[in-house]
């Protein structure tokens, strides 16, 4: 007897791969660990301190102390890795606070390590957060200057170094960082601290709330002469092959939800780990929608999470990563 040849319905049914929840566990294509994630941390200087961020419900700068309380607390939630970003209360046009070895991250990564020295302590290097300006670099006229600032980069990649970061992570978009970063650290005898760079660093509406959060929002001008054009996808594989080049173990694309398309293609391209950035305004819209009753924010932040790891990262940065680390947990 001759077997009929059938195409599509209704042999085919889709359906059957989703009757059930445990069907459909079996035939889960991406999964979110709770190793894949990082969460940021803003540190300040004082004692004692709680702040919150007015457009970032539940996130807060510490003072040391705290910061370390927080850490543990999110390590027992088994996240691996925290980001540091350093909030000085003297700012100057060099951001001399960046390299001091006595300034806040190091203090901060020291307490951590001490503590916890499980944890990954990842320290993120720019100068914005300590210029009195805002910009990344050092600015002459209305110019952001790229080769001066290099040196400054690495000091501060170097001071971290020494306080026991484990990974050193530059945001600056300037060119050349990463090699010269990578230099430094080696003549420092620091050959086993990573680099995570943020090779594709777009030039982003998304960054906002981490403006107010860090308190580094330029006091003229923009970041368009160095951070990217969201326009631009090609030029993310340019940035991305230059900084692997130049010895990133580890690049970042950032923001993360607006910017798939560019982790798919990145992930397509090359073979080094990928991280992904969901950034403080991305945090701030589902986190805005939820508090008005207008979305269901545990499910969407799931969704999101899963969207950029199935875009094809393997790391994610995210300010919701406790309250993924505890939802996943359940
Ligand atoms: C510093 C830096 C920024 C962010 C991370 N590192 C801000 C900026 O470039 O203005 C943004 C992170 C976020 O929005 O969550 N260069």
């Amino acid at each position: 007897m001759e077997v009929e040849k059938v195409k599509g319905f209704p042999v085919t049914r889709m359906r059957r791969l989703r009757g059930s929840e445990i069907i459909r566990s079996m035939v889960r294509e991406t999964e979110i660990n709770v190793h894949d994630l990082i969460a940021p941390l803003f540190v300040c200087e004082g004692k004692g301190a709680r702040e919150e961020i007015a457009a970032m419900p539940d996130v807060f700068r510490y003072s040391v102390g705290n910061l370390v309380k927080k850490t543990r607390e999110l390590k027992n939630l088994g996240i691996p890795a925290v980001i540091l970003f350093g909030i000085p209360s003297r700012k100057d046009s060099r951001g001399s606070e960046a390299c001091n070895p006595k300034g806040v991250i190091p203090q901060a990564i020291r307490e951590i390590k001490e503590k916890l020295p499980e944890i990954v302590v990842i320290a993120d290097v720019c100068l914005c957060e300590y210029m009195d300006h805002g910009h990344c670099g050092i600015v002459e006229g209305n110019k952001i200057l790229n080769d001066p600032t290099l040196e400054l980069l690495s000091k501060a990649a170097v001071a971290y170094a020494k306080a026991g970061a484990d990974i050193v992570a530059p945001s600056d978009m300037m060119d050349g960082r990463v090699a010269t970063i990578r230099r430094a650290l080696d003549d420092s005898g620091f050959q086993d601290v990573l680099i995570l760079s943020y090779a594709a660093k777009y030039a982003s509406g998304f960054y906002g709330p981490f403006r107010e959060a860090a308190r580094s929002a330029p006091v003229f001008g923009d970041r368009r002469s160095y951070q990217m054009d969201s326009a631009n996808a090609r030029e993310a594989m340019r940035e991305i092959a230059l900084d692997i080049e130049e010895g990133a173990d580890i690049v970042m694309i950032k923001p993360a939800l607006p910017y798939l398309d560019v982790i798919r293609a990145a992930r397509e391209r090359f073979d080094v780990p990928l991280a992904a950035y969901q950034v403080s305004g991305e945090y701030a819209m589902l986190v805005a929608a939820e508090k008005n009753g207008w979305l269901d924010g545990e499910r969407c932040i799931m969704e999101t999470l899963l969207s950029i790891k199935r875009a094809g990262t393997d790391l994610i940065l995210t300010y919701f990563a406790e309250r993924a680390a505890k939802i996943l947990g359940k």
